[in-house]
């Protein structure tokens, strides 16, 4: 018989949302538009078993899955990943994304913009990733740090993506670290969105979105929920390790090349 997602999001122990993103990761079900009341089937609840109990227990059960593939720890190894951290309250949850990239064996660099910083120190992810953060085009020991981040990354995840850094990459502006390393990364970009529902919903978000759709940009979220500014609604940045299953997959994707 069908699981319905919220009988499941119970199951699991997981909100609706993470159930639904998850779901529309792994199954690139995109045009199906998914609810609470959605009926999954048992193939798909239980891949979905499996995603969530990988990605609590940090390692695979089963050998067939397109989870194992996604979630197994090789597939990510060694892996150069630039995480892109903008200014939203959400950045915070960077930090348990890196903090998973690193787990998986990954390599990720992070850069900052100006506005990320005021609300998390540079400070945490340097300590998770023991590398420098990527701060400013003016740093001394670089001199075309926008171009060498964007060389050495494989995938470009940016995690909370702003209202204002989607304007900018729909736009191919460059007058930051984050913006023209962007421009100049040629690989699978992924943005993670996070912002007041009203910001998204607005036409020039939804314009920028689609621009960045049709320049091939990944996207993972938003998810619908409670928003930092006390709103219930779209704009929540979806959980790390949705985004996680977003960058294993292009992982895996890049590799079978
Ligand atoms: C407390 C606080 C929280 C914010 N959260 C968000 C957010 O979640 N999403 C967003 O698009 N902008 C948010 N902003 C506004 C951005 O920080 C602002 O637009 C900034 O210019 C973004 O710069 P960046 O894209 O270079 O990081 C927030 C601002 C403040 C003060």
């Amino acid at each position: 018989m069908a699981t319905r997602i919220y009988i499941l999001a119970k199951e699991l122990g997981r909100a609706n949302f993470e159930i639904a993103e998850a779901c529309r990761l792994l199954f690139a079900g995109r045009g199906r538009r998914l609810a609470p009341s959605s009926a999954l089937t048992d193939e798909e609840a239980a891949l979905l078993r499996d995603y969530f109990t990988a990605s609590n227990s940090q390692s695979s059960s089963s050998d067939e899955s397109l989870v194992t593939r996604t979630t197994d720890e090789s597939c990510l190894s060694g892996c150069e990943i630039l995480l892109g951290v903008c200014g939203g309250i959400a950045a915070y949850k960077s930090a348990e994304l890196t903090s998973l990239l690193v787990k998986r064996g990954a390599k990720p660099t992070v850069i900052m913009t100006d506005a990320a910083t005021k609300l998390v120190a540079p400070k945490t992810f340097e300590a998770l990733t023991k590398r420098p953060v990527a701060l400013s085009m003016w740093e001394q020991n670089h001199i075309h740090p926008h171009i060498e981040l964007a060389r050495q990354a494989e995938i470009f995840c940016v995690a909370p993506a702003t209202a204002n850094i989607m304007a900018k990459a729909a736009c191919g502006l460059a007058d930051d670290l984050m913006s023209a390393t962007i421009l100049a990364f040629s690989g699978k970009l992924i943005f993670a969105p996070a912002m007041n529902s009203v910001m998204w919903k607005k036409n020039a978000t939804q314009r920028n979105y689609r621009l960045l759709l049709e320049d091939g940009v990944e996207f993972v979220g938003p998810a619908s929920g409670r928003l930092s500014c006390g709103e219930e609604g779209v704009g929540r940045m979806s959980e790390p390790s949705v985004i996680l299953l977003a960058i294993e997959k292009a992982v895996v994707e890049l590799k079978s090349k």
